[in-house]
């Protein structure tokens, strides 16, 4: 039996604009995660494979599903890659408290666990650099125009500094920063976001390219306050990448109440995290303020909130 995982991930800044080419910045969530248990299935015919996902409560034979469902074509995916035509039947059992559709990269996951543990059950465990590049066909399914920021940052596990098209680049954290993450308890379609902004790019580009511009400037200055330790620099930096999603149209009232909420009971700064139009935000907190900050997102609506530590 193989059993493999990936964490989910936040991204801690520059969404919607790394789709067009901008940097943006994602850090692992390792509190909730996504695993995947390989094993040989006995008295079947080989070359079957049974897959169990409980958290979307799937449960069959891999065949009957249909030939686009991501867990489906991730392990097709992998099969070829690892070149397998022969083997004996195999389960495949998908656990996941990664909520789905909440901002937290649980589609990348599953695809990067169920593609390592299986190519590893086949003998032929894939490096990093190609369990990303599966993942990221899967995230087209999932979302049709991704950067590839979930699936690069899911894989290696790490902060990444991240641009379409360059290599991976990660950087060390000068001092532990905690966050906060709030659920609205509203699910969000990232392909929907996504379309919604290429349809509002393409009816104003000028407008459009001017915010993914400052977006990139905010990032560069993240990274390097973060890099320097300098976390108090942050906050304000995380305020003004929110104001440039919200004139994206990517925010919601519900991510804006918690946003609020998170400021008013002492955060350093707060933003929507992912798509946004639902889904999960940030809040950039201290030892003097997690505990206030976490009762007021509680308060504002938030149907979860748990901190998370990037180091
Ligand atoms: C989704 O987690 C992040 C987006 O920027 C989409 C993407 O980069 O593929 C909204």
């Amino acid at each position: 039996m193989t059993t493999a995982s990936a964490p989910g991930k936040i991204i801690l800044f520059g969404e919607h604009a790394v789709v067009y080419g901008r940097p943006a910045i994602a850090v692992p969530v390792r509190h909730v995660r996504a695993t995947a248990e390989v094993q040989p299935l006995e008295a079947q015919p080989r070359g079957v494979i049974r897959i169990e996902s409980h958290q979307i409560d799937l449960s069959g034979w891999m065949d009957a599903l249909d030939p686009n469902h991501p867990i489906r074509r991730i392990v097709e995916l992998t099969l070829l890659e690892v070149g397998a035509s022969d083997f004996p039947a195999l389960s495949v059992d998908i656990r996941s408290t990664i909520p789905v559709a909440g901002g937290l990269g649980s589609g990348a996951a599953v695809s990067v666990a169920v593609a390592r543990a299986l190519s590893q059950q086949l003998g032929k465990p894939l490096p990093n650099e190609r369990v990303n590049a599966l993942a990221f066909e899967i995230e087209k399914i999932h979302h049709g125009n991704p950067s590839g920021i979930d699936n690069t940052v899911v894989t290696y596990d790490c902060p990444v500094y991240f641009r379409r098209g360059q290599p991976v680049g990660s950087f060390p954290v000068g001092k532990p920063l905690t966050l906060l993450v709030g659920d609205t308890g509203l699910s969000a379609s990232t392909a929907t976001a996504v379309e919604g902004v290429r349809v509002r790019w393409e009816r104003d580009r000028q407008t459009f390219e001017a915010i993914f511009d400052s977006i990139g400037v905010t990032v560069d200055r993240a990274r390097e306050a973060i890099v320097r330790g300098e976390n108090q620099r942050l906050g304000p930096l995380m305020d003004h990448n929110q104001e440039l999603l919200e004139a994206m149209g990517v925010s919601a009232p519900e991510l804006r109440r918690l946003v609020w909420a998170a400021r008013e009971a002492g955060a350093r700064g707060a933003k929507l995290s992912g798509a946004g139009g639902g889904g999960n935000m940030l809040a950039l907190v201290d030892e003097t303020s997690v505990d206030a900050v976490a009762v007021a997102l509680r308060a504002a609506g938030a149907v979860s909130v748990f901190p998370t530590v990037v180091s």
